[in-house]
Order: structure tokens, then sequence, then C-alpha cells
């Protein structure tokens, strides 16, 4: 149990036993299931944890709240590794409200065969006052399931903000955020970088100053940094300058291919290199390198006419999440029929802004003479600006400032955005936001 600010509680726990996460992603420093406790006049939780953490789930909310009662058990989102002991909590509060949008309750009875006789359906716009604090619902459909809606805690600047801004990793573990947030959204929420821009827009008016994800560390300071990245993930950006190479090798040849492109880019000094095995690589880390650069190169062998089987997967990953915007080069192999490059750009087709350059790389069973100055002039290809990278600095400007005079005394104060935060006080004669003018 841990305090994360005034009224606020953590109550969520570490699972370390976990091989796989959602059925298929390695968790090498374990998960963290979040859960919350907003104490006020009337008290709130914000959703359960996995089934197999009962006992340790239901121990750290005694610890919080001790002999007293929550009014409210908020379900933002019903994926079990959530979900998981709603039932226990019911059986454990029983006057307490179940609150979840519609879609929700559908799901708990799926789920768990349980009637939630004391529930509340909430949907967009709709509050909830404890008191103090009052939290405001934001539906949120598809980041990551359809039933989710997303909380924002008007009193304590507080969104909570389901599996948004979650990253694989107990938290009983230190290390860099980005690295396991960027894989776990290119793994779970990356097909639907609409729908997380249209709660990034809902929201970003919103004074925010704690970010409570269900997955990961509360995030507390520099706030525009995790929001930005998310924009970039969301929008289908290129996050890093660099290449991508992504191959699939049988008898190593492919593989020198690979090295060797890698090899002449580093040579004409290219920011940043992945040299990626996709047979030994992680496919989810592989992903996210994939929408991470601008620029990708596919390297495989003809195989049953077609592809190998770990490129044809991990193409097959990328497209299903919406691989787009990128500058791609290819590198086929083949003894008898090569045939790859064919297939690789048949499946591409599918991808939005796919820009396929020249020249591609045609191995016959072993690197020639003649593919080495291909790669030569693929790695020179490869140097070129790239648009997509151009768009994005544009993107990046820094955000417009604002100036704002008081009425009263004015003093002016300059802030990034539209409006003075709602609780700003003139530091001179202490009169509200409200007595405030925009000057520029
Ligand atoms: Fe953390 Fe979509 O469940």
């Amino acid at each position: 149990m841990k305090l994360i600010k005034p009224d606020l509680y953590y109550v969520g726990v570490n699972d370390h036993q976990l091989d796989l996460f959602e059925g298929q992603y390695i968790v090498p420093n374990g998960m963290a299931y979040n859960s919350y406790v907003i104490k006020d006049e009337l008290i709130v939780v914000f959703d359960s944890v996995e089934k197999n953490f009962k006992d340790e789930w239901l121990a750290n909310l005694k610890e919080v709240l001790g002999d007293e009662q929550p009014t409210y058990l908020i379900v933002q989102h019903m994926e079990p590794d959530h979900s998981g002991n709603i039932v226990e909590f019911i059986k454990t509060y029983p006057n307490a409200f179940v609150v979840g949008t519609a879609q929700a309750f559908k799901m708990m009875s799926q789920f768990y065969k349980e009637e939630i006789k004391r529930k509340i359906v909430v949907t967009e716009g709709d509050s909830l006052n404890l008191g103090k604090h009052i939290l405001k619902f934001i539906m949120a459909p598809m980041v990551h399931w359809p039933e989710v809606v997303v909380t924002y805690d008007e009193t304590g600047n507080t969104l909570f903000s389901a599996d948004a801004f979650g990253k694989f990793g107990a938290l009983d573990h230190e290390e860099d955020w980005a690295c396991e947030a960027r894989r776990y959204y290119f793994g779970i929420v990356g097909k639907y970088g609409a729908q997380v821009q249209n709660i990034l827009k809902k929201v970003q008016n919103f004074e925010i100053k704690t970010i409570c994800p269900l997955h990961g560390p509360m995030l507390t300071e520099n706030l525009n940094y995790y929001l930005n990245l998310y924009d970039t993930w969301s929008s289908y950006q290129s996050e890093t300058d660099g290449v991508a190479i992504f191959y699939t090798s049988v008898y190593g040849h492919t593989k020198e291919a690979a090295e060797l492109l890698a090899k002449t880019l580093e040579d004409k000094g290219c920011p940043k290199i992945i040299c990626c095995d996709l047979a030994r690589e992680d496919m989810a880390e592989a992903v996210e390198d994939a929408f991470r650069y601008p620029r990708v190169v596919f390297a495989t062998t003809t195989y049953n006419m077609s592809i190998f089987p770990f490129m044809r997967t991990f193409l097959d990953h990328l497209l299903e999440h919406n691989f787009q915007n990128k500058t791609v080069g290819l590198i086929e192999n083949g003894t008898w029929a090569p045939n790859a490059a064919k297939v690789m750009k048949e499946i591409l087709s599918k991808g939005k802004n796919i820009n396929l350059i020249e020249p591609e790389v045609r191995l016959l069973s072993a690197l020639s003479e003649e593919n080495k100055k291909q790669i030569e002039l693929l790695a020179d290809k490869l140097m070129e600006p790239s648009e997509f990278l151009a768009k994005e600095k544009e993107k990046k400007k820094p955000i417009k400032k604002h100036h704002f005079a008081c009425k009263i005394c004015g003093f002016v104060v300059e802030i990034e955005g539209e409006e003075l935060p709602k609780d700003f006080v003139c530091p001179i004669c202490k009169h509200p936001a409200s007595d405030f003018e925009k000057i520029d």
C-alpha cells in the first residue's frame, strides 16, 4: 500500500510468476496489475486485479480501508487481468456499487456468470461526486477493448487511464519507462491509433498532474514527455531517426547480406541501426522497432514459393497493427525460383504510405559481387532524407505559449496552452484565473 498523493492510494500487486502476458508477451521483469483507492466522504476503488492475486489485493484494500466500507468499485476495463476479482470484491463489500459502462456489465455476465445487483452504468460525461473529489467519466472504446472508460478526478487532477500509459514490468523492478511501454503499446494497443488519438484529444484541455494507468508506474512528473510519445505512437509517426533491418536466414547467407547492409549504413553515418534476426529476437520487440524507425528493410528467403515463416508472422503482425508511413527496402534470397520480394510486396501493399525503394537485392543462394554493389546503392537510398522525418520535425515544433494579464494588478504570466489552469492564483494580488485575460 502506498499513498500517491492526498486521498489517493495504490493497492495493486506485482506478478513475477507470469510466463506470458495475454498469452503471448514475455515479461522478464514481471507485470503489475494496478488498483487505486480514493478516500473521501465516499470511498472509491479503481479496478480489481488478476484472479490469482485475490488475497494480496483484498489485504491491500483492508490496509487502506480498515473498517471503512467502499461505496464504489469502478471497472474501467473488463480484461481479466483487471476484472478477475470483481466477484470477490462484491462478496467482501456487499453494499458497494459496481460502476462501469453498459458493455462492461455485459462482459461481466459473460466472464463471471454473476448477477451484479448494485450497479451504476456510466457513459460519456457522467460524473460521480465523492464529497471533495468529483470524478468524470470519458469513454475510451478500443483502448484497448470496447467497454473501456477512463476517469478524470477534477479535484486531484488525476487521470485514471486504464491500459493507456501502461507498460510491461512489475513495480518492484526499476527500469526505463519508454522501452517496455513502447513494446506494450505497439503489441497491445497499436492497432487502435485512431482511438488513442481520440482520447488524447478529449483530455487535452484537462489539467493533468498525475496519470494512474492499470499497468506500470504512476506518472507524476514531466507528463508532456509521456503524452508526446503517445501522440507520436498513436499517429504512426516514426520516433527515432535510423534504419531497422529485419531478416530470417537458413544457412547464413541472407544474414550476411543484412549485416553487410548494417555495416555499410554505419560507415555512411546512419544515426541508428537495428539488425534483427526474427527467428531469435522477441517478436514484440521487433514489432516496436519496426514502428519506431522511419526506414525499414526486410530480408528473407523464398520458402515453399512464399517467405520464411518468421518473416510471414512478423509482416502479419505489422499489418494487423496498421503499419504505415515507412520507407522500405527489400532483400530476397532464392536458389532456384526466388519469389520472396514479390510475396513481401503483396503483403506490404495492404499498408498505408509504404514507400518501396530500389534496388531490390536478389541473392541467388549466396552473396555475389553484384549483390554487394546493390547493397551499397540500397544504403545510399536509405540515407536520403526521409519525408516522414521532415513531417515529424514539423509536428514537433514547440507548443505555442500565450500571455495572460491580471485585470486587477496587471501581472502578466506566460504559459503553454490556451487557458490558465483553473486553480491558478495571481502571485501579486491573489485573484483567481477568472480575473485574467489572454493578451496574445
Ligand atoms: Fe491490461 Fe487490456 O488489459
